[in-house]
């Protein structure tokens, strides 16, 4: 009888699997799903993915075409990998896919529930979107704080040539990083909040690092209802201990700004913080006032937003420049040629720069800082494209893989800023071939203001030194590869040598 047993075995083991496994593939087809690679039971295609999304699901377009069907444990996954399928979902189905998809671990300190990025499409997130939108995306609001900027970049460019006096090689990253937040910092508060002699700025770059990286990792608590409250990767835990640290911490400049509202300096230079605070509603919503607890997320949130995906964009460009010695010498040139060496590249300069901004479009093409958007959710039973997506699936806009689709670029791996110099497609949005900002009603509010801090940075760096690798680094070994936290970074951190420009 022992040949019974091995038989019980054998079908427990293997047919049972492939006899769900094949039910799971067929009942996807009959639901009028898009393709995707059959599931398994329970856990659906989480053995498809390893620890880079964006390249597992572009590895699977040879395969499925643009759009990607996928179970997730309990989460239904629609990917959407081409120009083409892009511009059906933001022309034709933007609002039916306008909510978020917001990660667990997110629930932590009540995030959510002031959030920008992650608010569901209601009435609390067209106010904040109205509000910022009229802060961040308005070219006067925008050109009033360049002065801001400019002192920022100039304080950066101060401590490269400071350390590169002693440092032969500098690790470029950590300076950019520092800038960001001070740029986002004055712009929100009016004052840089990280300044390495003082405690505070300290503990909120420190609390801000470990909060990210907690961010990056992929918690099982997304896929499975039954992981949330287990919490096996502490995922959960983690990013509560963070981010209630850097809510209290914003929370002194609020009080500060609370106080000196209650008792007037005469002060009169009003900045985002000003904004929310005075925000008062029209008296036909429900939303009169925003809560203290509300508005130190959303400062929050605005750090989280505008400080990696700028400095990371930074790093990337430098890092492209570095490996395309041509490109260097072209971006240099067009500089020397348009500022010249006696005063320092202004905001006003970029748009006579226009190679420069090829370089940054290029850059954000290849290394597009959030490669998947901020995933999305569907808000009802949507038929796309001839398929039937069940409301709640989560929508997902693989942009880096529509910057690499042969079908729009030629050539599309190698870095060519030189293709931008006679073409129309621009960074806002409307050519789905180039969305490093998103696209549609979600699309980032801080567009105008990372687009212009980036080229300007860049520019400095370039006008400001010449740079080299290291001497145990070529431009060809020079390490690209990519690592997904908040957002997309150089796995092996750029370093890099600064020799000052006419020192
Ligand atoms: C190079 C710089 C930046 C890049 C590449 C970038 C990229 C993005 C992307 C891809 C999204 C999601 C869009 C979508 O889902 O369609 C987004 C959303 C957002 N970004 Fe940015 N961003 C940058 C700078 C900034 C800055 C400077 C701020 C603010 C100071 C900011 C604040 C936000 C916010 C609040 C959202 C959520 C918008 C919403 O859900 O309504 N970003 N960003």
């Amino acid at each position: 009888m022992e040949w019974l047993g091995s038989l019980t075995w054998f079908t427990i083991s293997f047919l049972l699997p492939l006899f769900l496994w094949s039910k799971l593939r067929n009942r996807s087809s009959k639901l009028g799903r898009p393709p995707g690679p059959p599931g398994w039971p329970v856990i659906g295609n989480i053995l498809d993915l390893r620890s880079q999304p964006h390249r597992d699901f572009h590895r699977l377009q040879s395969k499925y075409g643009p759009l990607l069907w996928l179970k997730l444990g309990n989460l239904n996954a629609l990917v959407i990998q081409s120009a083409a399928a892009a511009a059906e979902l933001f022309k034709k189905h933007d609002l039916a896919f306008a909510d978020r998809n917001p990660p667990y671990s997110m629930t932590a300190c009540d995030y959510i529930n002031g959030s920008l990025a992650q608010a569901p499409y209601n009435e609390y997130w067209r106010v904040l979107r109205r509000l910022s939108s009229s802060e961040l995306m308005v070219q006067k609001r925008i050109n009033s704080s360049v002065q801001l900027r400019q002192q920022c970049i100039d304080k950066m460019i101060h401590w490269i040539k400071e350390d590169a006096s002693e440092l032969v090689e500098i690790q470029l990253d950590k300076y950019l990083l520092i800038m960001s937040f001070n740029i986002v910092s004055n712009f929100m508060l009016t004052r840089d909040v990280i300044d390495f002699k003082s405690q505070m700025g300290n503990q909120f770059y420190e609390a801000m690092h470990h909060f990210m990286s907690w961010q990056g990792k992929p918690n099982l608590g997304d896929a499975f209802e039954c992981m949330k409250w287990l919490d096996p990767q502490g995922i959960k835990a983690h990013t509560d201990r963070y981010l209630e640290q850097l809510l209290n911490l914003v929370s002194v400049f609020v009080k500060e700004r609370i106080e000196e509202k209650n008792f007037p300096k005469g002060n009169d230079k009003r900045d985002f913080l000003d904004a929310l605070l005075e925000y008062e509603g029209d008296g036909k919503g429900s939303i009169h006032k925003l809560s203290e607890k509300n508005i130190n997320i959303i400062i929050l949130e605005m750090f989280f937003g505008g400080t990696e995906t700028t400095s990371n964009t930074t790093v990337w460009a430098m890092a492209e420049l570095l490996r395309n010695p041509d490109s260097m010498t072209k971006l240099k040139a067009e500089i020397d040629g348009v500022v010249g060496p006696s005063r320092a590249v202004e905001e006003d300069d970029l748009n006579g720069l226009p190679y420069l901004q090829a370089v940054a479009k290029e850059t954000m093409r290849l290394h597009p800082a959030l490669p998947l958007l901020l995933p999305r959710k569907a808000r009802e039973d949507t038929k796309f494209m001839g398929y039937n997506i069940p409301k709640d699936t989560m929508v997902i806009v693989n942009a880096w893989a529509i910057h690499r689709d042969p079908e729009s670029w030629e050539d599309p791996f190698s870095f060519k800023p030189e293709r931008f110099l006679n073409s129309n497609i621009d960074l806002k949005g409307q050519h789905y071939q180039l969305i490093p900002f998103g696209s549609g009603r979600r699309s980032c509010v801080g567009m105008l203001m990372g687009d212009k801090v980036v080229g300007l940075t860049l520019a400095r760096l370039i006008q400001s030194f010449d740079w080299e690798l290291p001497a145990n680094v070529s431009p060809e070994t020079l390490d690209m590869r990519d690592v997904a936290g908040v957002s997309l970074r150089l796995f092996t951190p750029l370093k890099a040598v600064p020799r000052e420009r006419g020192a």
